[in-house]
């Protein structure tokens, strides 16, 4: 059956609520104040699949056979994607003084490790392996450098599997970089094989941190997912994400996305564009 557009009633209050509380309790993110944008995903998804009741699909998601395939596609319509190569150039610019200064340091190990906590289709951890890149091979350095790259969102990560983007979403990329490390075809720019096979592509929740096997990390890359979450939850993963630094490693937030956070293993650094965090010891 194909129905119109126009079809789906708003959600009721009730219905809000049980949708808000199954996806904040799954994913951290709140709709509270964004019906509109939960009942449009919500919509989007209901469409493909020719249903035309929020109870019905709600118990379509929650099912014990087959409702965590409908959870996935779910992600893929509900998530917010929006991202860039090199896309806060004052946090990028932070970073890789850092690990140049980082190279120069008794404290670098045998190698680098950065992870891209919430990593959408893959621009900002292929934007932090050029990074790493440039630095090794910028020093002459034989040190070994990877990049973790997680998100929630299945879809996402296949796409930035792929590291292949059509050429406007090289905008922002200087030319000595374009040059450097992607292959540019009529078709697209393929992000060229020695960085793609830098960057380790994994399936994670950032609120259920503790399963993850992440630790020891020079830089942490944390930008535009935790201001969907409530304050307290965004403090506890955090908390999480700072114990799985080195010491002195790096945490790398976007600017204002930790507003009252403190952590007793971390300092701030001074730096008026920049929120990063640096682990005391
Ligand atoms: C706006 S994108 C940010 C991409 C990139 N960090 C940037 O700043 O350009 C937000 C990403 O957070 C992911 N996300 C949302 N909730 C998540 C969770 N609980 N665990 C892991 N990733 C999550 C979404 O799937 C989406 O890819």
């Amino acid at each position: 059956m194909v129905w119109p557009f126009n079809v789906l009633p708003p959600l009721t209050d009730e219905e809000f609520k049980q949708w808000q509380t199954l996806l904040e309790d799954r994913t951290g993110i709140s709709f509270e104040r964004h019906k509109i944008i939960l009942q449009t995903g919500l919509g989007q998804r209901m469409r493909e699949i020719d249903c035309a009741n929020y109870d019905d699909y709600y118990r379509i998601v929650c099912l014990n056979k087959g409702g965590a395939l409908e959870w996935e596609a779910l992600l893929r319509t509900l998530t917010v994607k929006e991202t860039r190569f090199f896309r806060d150039e004052d946090a990028i610019e932070f970073v890789r003084k850092y690990l140049f200064k980082r190279m120069l340091s008794k404290d670098s190990g045998r190698s680098l490790e950065l992870w891209s906590v919430a990593c959408s289709t893959g621009e900002e951890p292929y934007s932090l392996a050029m990074l790493a890149n440039d630095c090794i091979e910028g020093m002459g350095a034989k040190k070994f450098y990877g990049v973790m790259a997680t998100d929630i969102c299945q879809a996402s990560l296949s796409e930035a599997r792929k590291g292949r983007y059509p050429p406007r979403r090289l905008e922002f990329v200087d030319t000595g970089m374009q040059g450097r490390y992607f292959n540019v075809t009529e078709s697209g720019c393929q992000v060229v094989e020695k960085i793609k096979n830098r960057v380790c592509f994994v399936q994670a929740n950032i609120i259920e941190l503790e399963n993850l096997p992440v630790s020891d990390m020079d830089v942490i890359y944390c930008q535009n997912v935790l201001i969907y979450f409530k304050s307290w939850r965004r403090n506890e993963v955090l908390d999480e994400l700072v114990k799985r630094l080195k010491p002195k490693g790096l945490l790398v937030l976007g600017m204002g996305e930790a507003v009252g956070w403190s952590n007793a293993m971390v300092e701030r650094v001074k730096n008026d564009s920049v929120q990063a965090y640096q682990r005391i010891a």
